[in-house]
């Protein structure tokens, strides 16, 4: 297929559709994007920005029989526009049916169960104060993760409920209880399949948390795992790709148990933070790969070029207004540190305003200079 002037368009303006406008733009594709302003990231390098709700049926509806392919960068988009456009015909990637069954948590899981798909035991509830009953008839016993079905984002909408003294935390929401998994690492593999079926999958990455503020900090590829689990992980979200049947990327957040088992925690069917150093340390860049799986083209090289530690870049606390990169030249100084600005013209206290990945000659070493980076690279507001 010829790429020149094929028209893609974007649900979703932020950082995601960003990067992958850029990719597009390589090969002369046509980018289109729709949300709410044109100031957001993708706004400059897109081709076409409509500014509307891709919430929204009709502005949806409207955007999508402007293009050739349709795809997302954000679950939370009208589904119901996405549905009747393809049944006009327009390619949307991924798959309508298949991301409704992803934007509800109670759904997905279902869909490991019916699939074989390993993932942890679980129970839905209607609301908090089911599960509480639930709780004063036995059903269900503490330790347990609540997640609620469809207001889950970034950690808000999950609640891990250790004992009766955590159940201020419940959320009143319709939910999933889930058993308390014991953590060994949390892993994520990307993996891409276009309509011919191909499917392919990135190196896991290893999400290293800082034990203080509990938060992901650090990024890493390769994950320290034995090759036999790093085979399996691979080969399970090759399988859950193959099941949703969602051609583009899909993005596989796995638990490893402390006994060993990989479980599926969570799927997204779009480009993914966890994927970002492959810009810079793969053959093939998590948003060329989306690319190649909506259009169809042969799926790329997922091998790694080097070792990466990525780490986000988060507004400071108690910053906020116009954005300011404090120790920004002091940085791209180094050797191997790739800074990434999304272009939001705002920071707020831990909004993602970037990232860097470091590439080094070992996981240690890169580490080492995303640690210095942490330090001296600040995202601030200009002093008023
Ligand atoms: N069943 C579970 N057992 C233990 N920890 C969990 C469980 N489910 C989620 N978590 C923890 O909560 C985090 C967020 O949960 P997740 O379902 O990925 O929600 P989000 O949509 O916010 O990413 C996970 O990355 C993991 O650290
Ligand atoms: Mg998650």
């Amino acid at each position: 297929m010829n790429t020149t002037r094929t028209k893609v368009g974007i649900l979703g303006g932020g950082q995601l559709g960003k990067m992958f406008a850029l990719a597009a733009h390589n090969w002369d594709v046509e980018t289109w994007a729709l949300d709410a302003s044109r100031s957001f990231p993708t706004g400059p390098v897109c081709s076409h920005f409509v500014e509307g709700n891709f919430n929204n049926f009709e502005d949806v509806y409207a955007f999508g029989k402007q293009v050739d392919v349709l795809t997302i960068e954000i679950e939370h988009v009208n589904t119901e526009a996405l549905t009747q456009l393809e049944a006009e015909g327009v390619k949307v990637h991924p798959a309508p049916a298949a991301l409704k069954l992803i934007k509800d948590k109670g759904l997905q899981k279902q869909f490991y169960q019916k699939h074989g798909l390993p993932t942890s035991d679980f129970q839905l509830f209607e609301s908090g104060e089911a599960i509480e009953a639930a709780l004063r008839s036995g059903q269900i016993k503490y330790p347990f993760v609540q997640k609620s079905r469809t207001a889950g984002y970034d950690g808000k909408g999950v609640a891990v409920i250790k004992s009766e003294a955590d159940l201020p935390l419940l959320l009143p929401d319709a939910s999933v209880v889930e058993e308390l998994v014991v953590i060994e690492k949390e892993l994520a593999v990307i993996v891409a399949r276009n309509e011919n079926g191909e499917v392919r999958a990135f190196p896991a990455v290893e999400m290293e948390f800082n034990p203080v503020a509990n938060l992901v900090e650090f990024l890493v590829c390769p994950a320290d795992i034995e090759p036999a689990i790093e085979l399996a992980a691979e080969q399970l979200a090759l399988d859950t790709v193959s099941a949703f049947g969602v051609c583009g990327l899909l993005a596989v957040e796995l638990f490893l148990t402390k006994d060993n088992r990989l479980l599926i925690n969570e799927v997204a069917p779009r480009p993914h933070n966890s994927g970002h150093h492959t810009i810079d340390s793969c053959y093939t860049s998590q948003f060329e790969q989306h690319l190649r799986g909506i259009l169809n083209l042969p799926l790329g090289s997922t091998k790694m070029k080097t070792v990466s530690v990525m780490v986000n870049l988060l507004g400071e606390p108690n910053h906020v207004g116009p954005v300011q990169y404090d120790g920004f030249e002091e940085c791209v100084a180094m050797e191997g540190v790739k800074i990434h600005l999304y272009g939001k013209a705002e920071t707020k206290p831990y909004r993602k305003m970037g990232h860097v990945t470091v590439l080094a000659e070992n996981a240690e070493a890169a580490k080492a200079k995303a640690r210095l980076v942490q330090k001296k690279l600040k995202v601030v507001s200009i002093p008023l």
